[in-house]
């Protein structure tokens, strides 16, 4: 192979190029957002200089919180890291990161029975689009356990899941399961 399509094949340029921009997209439900999805995105930006974190809008697929209240507590809880973004889509995720110049997806595991979905979710995507490659990132072993559903049910009868999400999200789940009276800052 000559040098030239080798930089080309790998994405890598010589010393005398431009820095390459490596965009990923961390896509999900985000229903809502927990500490593991901000570890997966935290250690992410180790790897990647931009993170698009894409909620899915799925409007066959029932959720607790909209797609716009989905939004807003990610973009509370990632208010610190200026290399990130906020964005909802629908439709193929692979058009869609191909849409925003993205060439990789994140994605956390958090354990075995998280792997065959992950799999063939990688599989499919890498079918519909060889330019794009799925990454996937161990979830830390403090977030093995948790995940959107059981801090949902958790929640619903009044638990305490302080420390598994962030304070805007634990507020919110307070107010949608009337624990708490809702606050100005995300309206219910
Ligand atoms: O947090 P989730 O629910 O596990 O995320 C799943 C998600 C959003 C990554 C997946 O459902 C998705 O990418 N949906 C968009 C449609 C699509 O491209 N599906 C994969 C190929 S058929």
């Amino acid at each position: 192979m000559s040098s030239e399509n080798f930089f080309k094949d790998t994405n890598m340029k010589d010393k005398h190029s431009p820095k390459i921009q490596r965009t990923a997209i961390y896509p999900g439900s985000f229903d809502p957002v927990t500490n593991g999805h901000l570890d997966i995105i935290e250690r992410g930006l180790k790897i990647f200089d931009r993170i698009i974190v894409a909620i899915l809008h799925n409007p066959a697929k029932k959720s607790l919180f909209t797609a716009e209240e989905r939004k807003e507590m990610l973009e509370i809880s990632l208010e610190d890291f200026s290399n990130v973004e906020v964005d909802v889509f629908d439709g193929l995720l692979v058009d869609y990161a191909a849409k925003r110049n993205a060439n990789a997806i994140l994605r956390g595991m958090r354990a075995v029975s998280d792997f065959e979905y992950e799999f063939q979710l990688a599989l499919m995507n890498r079918r519909l689009n060889r330019e794009i490659q799925t990454v996937f990132l161990m979830t830390g072993l403090r977030w093995i356990f948790t995940s959107s559903s059981i801090i949902k049910e958790a929640a619903a009868f009044g638990g305490n899941i302080n420390g598994m999400v962030p304070a805007i999200v634990s507020e919110k789940l307070k107010e949608k399961f009337g624990f708490r009276k809702p606050q100005s800052r995300l309206q219910a």
